[in-house]
């Protein structure tokens, strides 16, 4: 076992590194979102196991540009980046799933305090961090599972740090709402601390068809990985969904700069769910995720709210994606 790799093996130092039993219960937030109009599932359902699993294969999807063209800023860019993030940072990456990106920031920053991957998929987190710690041994890899929507403690590297940098990549900020977009970016100032910086990616408008392909995909990866989560409500829940007799829908709406993706009922059903019967009529749709997509201005605005102001911004050729590095403002 690599020493540098900071899995927390006792009980009670695993509970201290393990905080998803301080989110609300599962039952308790499933059966508010479904018994709600729209009914709505939150994203972070999708992510079980097979979910992120199924996730890290749409992000090898042709129609799927988002991952790609995020590797290719950053590659373009690392040096540059690391730069803005310094020496001797405490690096900070929420949402990491498989951690694939990051490699491209870590090689250029050989002089990092520390790297804490934040993911809510136990297994997952642990198997990504295990692999990067074999990559990069002199590293010291300090992996917290938690809700990063809920503040968490950071884990402490043995080594001091200048200060922490947040790593949001992925556009994974899209599938907050205005409101809650903003309280998270507030969470990660907080997170960050006084000196403390944010390196975020985030997908831009445009044109309606590569937006819709991109949450289709031909091979039905996508639609699989939106269906998953009743397999998940069935298995942890006792529901009782008939995963054919709902289909999966992505569809763009302007007004509200996202794309949604729904479960669609084929037809007029009844589903059991924790003691509850939930009707759905033809045709209703059960929002699962919401990606948001913005412009600079919108995504300034947004940040501007929590604190945020971006020092440094990258894009790509097609301008179909933005990484920024942003600073607390005084
Ligand atoms: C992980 C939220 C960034 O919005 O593109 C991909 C999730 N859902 N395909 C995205 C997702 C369906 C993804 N994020």
């Amino acid at each position: 076992m690599n020493k540098r790799l900071n899995i927390l093996r006792t009980p009670a130092e695993r509970k201290s590194a393990d905080w998803r039993m301080a989110a609300p219960s599962l039952v308790e937030d499933v059966l508010r979102g479904l018994q709600s109009t729209p009914k709505r599932l939150s994203p972070t359902y999708l992510y079980d196991e097979r979910g992120s699993q199924l996730f890290d294969q749409i992000c090898e999807l042709p129609e799927y540009y988002v991952t790609r063209t995020e590797t290719g800023i950053l590659a373009g860019n690392a040096r540059e980046i690391a730069g803005c993030i310094g020496d001797d940072a405490l690096l900070v990456e929420l949402g990491s799933g498989a951690s694939t990106k990051t490699r491209l920031l870590l090689d250029q920053l050989p002089d990092l305090a520390g790297y804490v991957p934040v993911d809510i998929s136990r297994s997952h987190l642990i198997a990504a961090a295990q692999r990067i710690s074999a990559a990069y041994p002199h590293l010291e890899v300090l992996p917290a599972c938690a809700d990063f929507t809920q503040q968490f403690p950071l884990p402490k590297p043995s080594r001091p740090y200048s200060r922490v940098v947040v790593y949001f990549p992925g556009s994974t900020i899209g599938n907050f709402d205005t409101s809650p977009a903003i309280d998270l970016l507030r969470v990660m100032r907080l997170l960050a601390g006084a000196g403390g910086a944010l390196v975020i990616g985030f997908d831009l408008v445009k044109d309606r068809a590569i937006l819709e392909r991109a949450y289709d995909d031909s091979a039905g990866i996508t639609a699989s990985f939106n269906l998953n989560v009743l397999r998940r409500l069935n298995r942890e829940l006792g529901a009782n969904f008939d995963v054919s007799r709902f289909g999966h829908r992505a569809v763009w709406v302007p007004a509200a700069n996202r794309i949604e993706m729904h479960l669609v009922s084929r037809i007029a059903q009844e589903v059991s769910i924790a003691g509850e019967t939930l009707s759905f009529a033809k045709d209703e749709a059960l929002i699962t995720e919401h990606c948001h997509k913005y412009t600079c201005a919108s995504f300034a605005a947004q940040a501007g709210a929590a604190g945020w102001q971006a020092q440094r911004t990258w894009t790509d050729a097609q301008r179909y994606f933005n990484v920024q590095y942003l600073e607390q403002r005084p």
